[in-house]
């Protein structure tokens, strides 16, 4: 019985050592040397290999080694084969990281600052309480209640939407179609953070902007194909929309002379808001393959007909 990993070579490294370290007894293989194809079960991967369903028979569980699953081409799989998504604890706190860092430098007007630095102009902005600000969370899955959570510690009116109804402490709690619009009127600063899905792909745009506050920023730390470029460039010259950070891009990698570089108004990072942990992904994956065998219920298992 054999688990491979597919991954570049210093992760494959770090992985490597965790798996000798903590479970010596797994026949542990870097993709392509994989040894018999029949014995593969387990595979841990970002990309699928091509023709998965004859290179590996007797595949089980896709370990994705990243939190979403919408890098996947889910139909390409046969249908017993499971899906798992990462779960893991370095995912999260990176993400708490990133989006604390975000709405922070929103709050105490750091963008302008760093302007107002270029034309060495000493000019103070008023400073606003954090309970004066709305923030707004969308998608209250793993990554947004963590989220949500620690903004609400800062003292934010924090307001948080989601598809079933969720109960986080110091956070107004939005649920289903009918409240997205009441919510969006509410965020002042708009955290994007649902998953990658058909439901889901191109959700902002000029209709979900046009419900915001004027002069919201937007922080999308989701997918990039969840964003329409041309609605945002629209947003950012009418001042609906006063900035946006953007850890995720379609394309990426963003090409030299796109617009989003030198728009004053856009901050673009390379999709660094969270990284999945080599150490504890490990364990992670290994505490689910102990649950697997157990016939338990696996952490993160992806419901493959909703993609997520
Ligand atoms: N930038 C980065 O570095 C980075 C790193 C990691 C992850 N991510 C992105 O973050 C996403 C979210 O991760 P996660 O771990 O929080 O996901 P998750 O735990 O699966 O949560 C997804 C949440 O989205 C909601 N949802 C899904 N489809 C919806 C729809 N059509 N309408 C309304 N709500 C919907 C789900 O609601 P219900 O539970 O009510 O169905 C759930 O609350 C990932 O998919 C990935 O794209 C980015």
């Amino acid at each position: 019985m054999t688990f491979v990993l597919k991954t570049d070579a210093q992760r494959a490294f770090e992985w490597s050592r965790h798996f000798a370290e903590s479970a010596p007894e797994i026949a542990f293989r870097l993709w392509p040397d994989i040894g018999d194809p029949a014995q593969v079960r387990f595979l841990a991967t970002w990309s699928l290999p091509p023709d998965l369903a004859t290179t590996l028979p007797n595949l089980e569980l896709l370990f994705s080694t990243g939190a979403g699953v919408d890098q996947f081409d889910l139909s390409r799989l046969p249908g017993h084969v499971q899906v798992v998504r990462m779960v893991e604890p370095g995912i999260v706190d990176g993400m708490v990281e990133y989006v604390t860092m975000a709405v922070l430098a929103w709050h105490r007007d750091l963008f302008a600052y760093l302007a107002r630095q270029r034309t060495a102009s000493w000019e103070p902005i008023r400073v606003q309480t954090a309970a004066s600000r709305k923030v707004g969370v969308l998608g209250l899955g793993m990554l947004g209640q963590a989220v949500a959570r620690k903004l609400a510690g800062f003292g934010f009116e924090m307001h948080g939407w989601s598809r079933n109804r969720r109960e986080i402490p110091g956070v107004r709690c939005h649920a289903g179609a009918a409240a997205l619009p009441g919510f969006l009127a509410s965020c002042q600063a708009l955290v994007f953070l649902l998953p990658l899905t058909e439901q889901t792909l191109g959700m902002l745009n000029a209709s979900l902007f046009a419900r915001l506050p004027r002069g919201a920023t937007l922080i999308n730390v989701a997918r990039g194909q969840h964003l329409l470029l041309d609605d945002l460039r629209a947003a950012l010259n009418d001042g609906q929309l006063a900035g946006a950070i953007l850890d995720v891009t379609d394309p990426e990698p963003l090409p030299p002379d796109h617009w989003l570089w030198s728009d004053r108004r856009v901050v673009v990072t390379p999709h660094i808001a969270s990284m999945t942990q080599p150490e504890t992904a490990v364990r992670s994956v290994l505490q689910n393959l102990r649950r697997h065998a157990r016939g338990e219920a696996m952490v993160g298992l992806v419901d493959r007909t909703r993609g997520y």
